[in-house]
């Protein structure tokens, strides 16, 4: 069968397939046919390295034979059996997750086929099992895209949601580099942002919070990592009022901190943790809750109300379970660890070379470049959830035509590669990346 031609199929995606999150006229992406290490390749046989690992999901690279044949195996034996009865790879799958987080009580763990249903589904099952109605969740959040998840979002992908699911309520949470609270000392921040939330909960009512549902590092909304204290002080406050504590660990999960969970590199347990992407390096949808044993057990006599027809599909705990053996076999959250040193210095260099960024920060394998006019105002190239003046698609563009993926969103980029990225590809990111900036200066004249 002869391939059909680059052309072709970018002509065929653009006139078939409506694309997520963009107005769909003049957009012609390149088609990805192959993939390969950290490295993804199209239809013209053109590699592009992956530095945001897909949307930050595959962690262990692309094509990983062993995770493949996993998943071909389990097709093979039994592709689908019905979620209410149980399934080896199923039982499995959630003893692995359950162990790898570490509560003291243990937990379970609860299958979707995605992150924003698990967000969903978390709200719905901390408001059954704590008897109350609200969810509080942080401005310059991102749950997902479904009905719930969008209303727990906290920017401008809840917009079009609106109005939402009721009893979701917002709040600020520390951002060092822009601070909502006025300072720039990282301890005051921590604690004007936690005198805020105590704040916010007397109005609210403590009382009637069943959960406070927190990316432990904000993800898409800039890679922002928390100053010490805050995730302590958040865990504190929700213990004081008998909230649920919820980590969306969606991106920071299976070693994109270095560790298993971000809880563990910070030393914050969370109750319940919401997990997807990583679980199966996004080989095959998967997502889900694991809940702390004094939650789960709520459940023990009283009904479950959540389900789907693919929570614990088979095929998808084969991909889990496989994966997890990777990871452990393979090294890869120390992987993700060692990541840590080359990522910031390559992205420290990079910083001394271009006027436009600000801000270099991240920890583990999970890092942003945040960029401005000018680093004196920190002026945003692109204003945080206003139009492009055409410099980040001027980025986005060099950055395609030199041969890399990059995840950017308003004023930053995200750099996410697989834990497993070589040395080379690295570099060649790098080299792509500084090449990129230098025509994002040049437009900004
Ligand atoms: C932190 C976080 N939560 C939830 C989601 C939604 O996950 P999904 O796209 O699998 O629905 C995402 C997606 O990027 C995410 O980054």
């Amino acid at each position: 069968m002869l391939a059909a031609s680059s052309e072709t199929l970018v002509e065929k995606h653009a006139r078939y397939v409506l694309s997520p999150w963009i107005a769909q006229k003049g957009a012609r992406p390149p088609v990805i046919v192959r993939a390969h290490g950290s490295t993804l390749v199209d239809a013209d046989g053109k590699e592009y390295i992956d530095l945001t690992a897909g949307l930050v999901a595959v962690n262990l690279g692309h094509g990983h034979a062993g995770l493949a044949a996993a998943i071909g195996e389990q097709a093979g034996r039994v592709a689908f059996s019905p979620p209410a009865w149980g399934n080896d790879r199923r039982a499995e799958l959630a003893e692995r997750l359950v162990h790898l987080v570490g509560w003291p009580n243990g937990g379970r763990a609860f299958f979707t086929t995605g992150g924003a249903d698990a967000l969903d589904d978390a709200a719905k099952i901390l408001r059954l099992a704590t008897g109350r109605p609200k969810i509080l969740t942080a401005y310059r959040s991102f749950h997902g895209s479904s009905a719930g998840a969008s209303s727990m979002t906290g920017e401008s992908r809840r917009w079009p949601a609106e109005p939402g699911m009721p009893g979701v309520v917002h709040f600020l949470a520390p951002y060092p580099y822009r601070s909502p609270f006025s300072t720039t000392d990282p301890h005051e921040e921590t604690k004007r942002a936690l005198e805020h939330l105590e704040l916010i909960l007397s109005y609210e009512d403590a009382e009637r919070i069943a959960a406070i549902v927190l990316e432990p590092i904000v993800g898409s909304n800039g890679i922002i990592v928390y100053p010490d204290g805050y995730l302590a002080g958040v865990r504190k406050i929700c213990d004081k009022h008998g909230i649920a504590l919820v980590f969306d660990e969606v991106m920071t999960g299976f070693g994109r901190t270095g560790a298993a969970f971000a809880a563990h590199r910070f030393g914050v347990m969370p109750d319940v943790i919401a997990f997807a992407k990583g679980v199966t390096s996004a080989y095959v949808p998967l997502g889900g809750l694991l809940l702390r044993e004094e939650i789960a057990g709520y459940f023990d006599d009283h009904v479950l109300w959540a389900g789907h027809t693919y929570s614990g599909h088979p095929v998808a705990m084969a991909a889990g379970v496989a994966t997890l053996d990777a990871y452990r076999d393979e090294n890869v959250f120390e992987k993700g660890l060692a990541l840590e040193g080359p990522l910031r210095d390559g992205l420290e260099r990079l910083a001394r070379a271009h006027r436009s960024i600000g801000e270099v920060r991240g920890v583990g394998a999970f890092f942003a470049i945040e960029l401005v006019k000018d680093r004196k105002t920190r002026e945003p190239v692109v204003p945080w959830q206003g139009k492009d003046t055409g410099v980040m698609a001027t980025f986005n563009k060099s950055l395609r035509e030199r041969g890399a993926w990059v995840l950017t969103r308003y004023n930053f980029a995200a750099i996410a590669p697989p834990l497993t990225i070589e040395k080379g590809e690295l570099e060649r990111g790098f080299e792509a990346l500084d090449g990129a900036l230098g025509d994002l200066e040049k437009a900004l004249g």
